[in-house]
């Protein structure tokens, strides 16, 4: 059912990494409706993202949008990023922690390249991001008219920060470690009124896992992993990302929501064990 966007972000800048596709791409639109200015990084499909930034500017009254592109692992690249939004849109208030990959093999055949790819994009690059906005929150100081924190970090985690992930243990140990991360930055700079917290998703429809969903046998598998019985939709993720970005949610920090329709349910246990 549609409701009507509560313009809970209105003079906020967020960056949306790996905004032009998928978990992203619903975030950036989401946060956007919200009355935000948004970045909407990408990393190798460009019209994808002026899409997204252009659907942005004529939804909203009030927020704008940009598109960046850059390699999140990288920190020339995420330092010119932050620079380009600051310089834009005066400062960086919520940042979307969500550009991350798959690099799927069989432990033994996982190659040094598969592995380093995975962590360098998935932790490192959030590693980056999140150091470059809370120093952007510090620099630039409360703003009590605008959000009860100083800023806000969500990182775009996975059930699999849980539940353990044959063949793709590079994924599985990226997302696992951002548990740390999340909370070890939640612990240290909550006294600066900076929230940090983590969305983990469950499977959603997106081409990271088109193999599964896209097949008849795929989808059914699927559907005896979760007790709600569908798949998710980026939109899921979107709704829930706009809420803990926004004051409404100003008690929350140093959480994982599971937004997951029961995944880390154990759903082999209905009648089993
Ligand atoms: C993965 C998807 C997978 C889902 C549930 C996500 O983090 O990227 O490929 O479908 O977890 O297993």
């Amino acid at each position: 059912m549609y409701q009507k966007p509560n313009q809970r972000l209105i003079n906020q800048t967020c960056i949306v990494t790996g905004g032009s596709s998928g978990i992203g791409l619903a975030i950036a639109k989401a946060i956007g409706q919200e009355g935000a200015n948004v970045l909407v990084n990408y990393y190798s499909d460009r019209a994808a993202a002026e899409e997204v930034a252009a659907e942005i500017e004529a939804s909203s009254d009030c927020g704008s949008s940009m598109i960046f592109k850059a390699d999140v692992s990288k920190e020339n690249q995420v330092e010119a990023m932050f620079a380009a939004a600051i310089d834009k849109f005066g400062t960086v208030d919520i940042l979307i922690n969500n550009a991350g990959i798959q690099q799927d093999a069989p432990f033994h055949e996982m190659t040094l390249d598969q592995w380093q790819r995975v962590i360098d994009v998935n932790l490192t690059g959030q590693f980056l991001c999140a150091r470059a906005a809370i120093r952007e929150f510090l620099r630039r100081g409360m703003q009590p008219n605008i959000s009860s924190a100083l800023g806000k970090i969500i990182h775009i985690s996975s059930v699999h920060e849980i539940i353990p992930w044959a063949g793709h243990v590079n994924y599985a140990t990226a997302k696992g470690g951002l548990v740390m991360l999340m909370q070890s930055l939640a612990q240290e700079y909550g006294r600066h009124k900076i929230r940090v917290n983590s969305i983990a998703p469950g499977a959603i429809q997106t081409p990271i896992n088109e193999s599964v969903w896209s097949t008849t046998k795929g989808l059914n598998d699927l559907m005896k992993l979760i007790p709600y019985n569908r798949i998710g939709q980026p939109s899921d993720i979107g709704g829930v990302a706009a809420w803990l970005a926004s004051d409404e949610s100003d008690y929350i920090t140093g959480t994982s929501i599971f937004v997951d329709g029961g995944m880390t349910c154990y759903p082999g246990f209905t009648e089993n064990g």
